[in-house]
């Protein structure tokens, strides 16, 4: 049996899946907290081109992707279908492990499937200029790549802590002609109030996000991009799942489990939402979304409406949250650090059609060096969560002598997050048991909040 399986650039999917058509409980809409209405579309035309904000709202199944998107992603698309035999092998279990391999995008994982569209549409609407904010680099590298790709200039909020421990992110976006800084900043009012609360703050993709947002209103010409969360984002990313079932197709497989790691929900929605239209219409699959135990938003959050930034805002999102005062601990999957999580996921998992688990730092790490041992491709620690998922299903399938065929996200390499590899080989990674009162006290930070309807 082959180790990959690939498509020919003609068979690209030619259009992107709208999840919203298929839900058995359609998305709550975002709303205004002072008026707890729906934020009216030409609202947010101020932040977004128009062709995003109808993508959305979209009820159709699918929307074409415009023939430049499509021309862009031929530089990395269609990415391979991979079966990991040797960490089968490893396992000792009665499973057959594919997995997305994402990482060979030019930014290095599949935020680009998503930052390519959307530079092009703000280049349609005539943008020159695009703010946005990064956890762990992955998605600041990809918006510096795309906004080059179609001549427009990039500036990026980086987590601090993300900053510091990934120098080299910087400079992928500086020589893609993007503009880095380490956020708090400094130089913004949000900033000022984080930073008067803790100087050494170690920033948190709210406070990013809110510095990002700050620049926007108070800068003419630009515009702001989003790397996960909103409902267009996963769309886009549906690019991944359709190429996986046209290729296990190919190979007359199936998968009994899909998987991927959540930081705001993206690459699991990108991967498993075609599959979650063939669960919803009968298919019996489990889909497992894996987080981190000190950010476990869909585990011990909340559902409710909050905001995606760590100011008040003006605009609340119906997801899972942990409040958006919450500071996850400064573990080195930047990209997973995140209080809320993309409604659509959200509702999906309120729906029973998505399972979360949570696991610790340390196991993450484990598997992903086992992984790396085996496979050869050292794994991006927002990756290895969904590696140790694979794990416990594999435990689960030898000890239930049940055979199973998995599918999951290698959402990127960690050949620039080698610091974290330094920290877990040298003993230096420990585990972080998020007290309770932790979250209960961010969670204040909503009280005042409107509550959305019980579902
Ligand atoms: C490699 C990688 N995987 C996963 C994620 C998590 O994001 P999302 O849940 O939106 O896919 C990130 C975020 O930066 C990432 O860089």
């Amino acid at each position: 049996m082959a180790k990959k399986v690939f498509l020919s650039e003609e068979e690209m999917p030619k259009k992107w899946y709208n999840i919203q058509a298929d839900m058995p409980t359609p998305v709550l809409p975002l709303i205004n907290p002072g008026t707890g209405q729906p934020i009216p579309l030409d609202q947010f035309a101020r932040i977004f081109p128009m062709s995003l904000v109808e993508q959305e709202v979209s009820k159709e199944r699918w929307i074409d992707i415009p023939d430049e998107v499509l021309s862009a992603y031929t530089i990395w698309r269609p990415t391979p279908l991979c079966r990991a035999y040797n960490f089968e092998k490893l396992l000792n279990a009665p499973v057959k492990i594919y997995y997305k391999n994402e990482g060979g995008s030019p930014a290095g994982s599949h935020k680009t499937n998503t930052a390519v569209p959307q530079a092009f549409y703000h280049k349609m609407s005539g943008v020159k200029r695009i703010v946005s904010e990064t956890g762990a680099g992955q998605w600041g590298s990809a918006m510096a790549f795309a906004g080059n790709l179609f001549g427009i200039q990039v500036k990026v909020y980086m987590v601090r802590v993300s900053y510091e421990q990934k120098p080299y992110r910087r400079l992928m976006m500086m020589t893609w002609g993007a503009d880095c800084v380490a956020s708090p900043t400094n130089t913004t009012e949000a900033c000022r109030r984080v930073l008067a609360v803790d100087p050494n703050s170690p920033g948190s993709i709210a406070i990013a996000v809110s510095e990002a947002l700050e620049e926007m209103a108070s800068r003419d010409g630009t515009k702001r991009t989003v790397g996960s969360v909103l409902n267009y984002v996963m769309l886009h990313q549906t690019v991944m799942g359709l190429e996986a079932q046209k290729q296990m197709d190919k190979i007359g497989e199936y998968p009994d489990v899909v998987i991927g790691c959540a930081g705001a929900g993206s690459n699991l929605a990108g991967l498993s939402f075609p599959f979650v239209r063939d669960k919803i219409a009968g298919k019996k699959i489990l889909i497992i979304a894996a987080e981190p135990s000190s950010c476990p938003t869909l585990t011990r959050g909340r559902f409710a409406y909050d905001s995606s930034s760590s100011e008040k805002g003006i605009t609340l999102l119906p997801m899972h949250t942990l409040g958006h005062d919450f500071i996850p601990s400064p573990i080195h999957a930047g990209g997973l650090r995140f209080h809320g999580m993309a409604p659509l996921v959200s509702q999906l998992v309120l729906d029973g059609l998505i399972e979360p688990r949570s696991y610790h730092n340390l196991e993450t790490f484990q598997a992903g060096v086992m992984w790396a041992r085996s496979e050869g491709f050292i794994p991006a620690p927002e990756t290895n969560h969904a590696i140790a998922a694979v794990i416990e299903v594999a435990r689960q399938a030898k000890e239930e002598g049940k055979e199973k065929t998995i599918l999951f996200n290698w959402t990127g390499h960690g050949l620039l997050d080698l610091a974290a590899y330094d920290d877990y080989l040298s003993g230096r990674l420990t585990d972080y048991a998020l007290p309770q009162e932790e979250i209960e006290r961010s969670l204040a930070s909503i009280d005042g909040y409107p509550k959305p309807p019980r579902r």
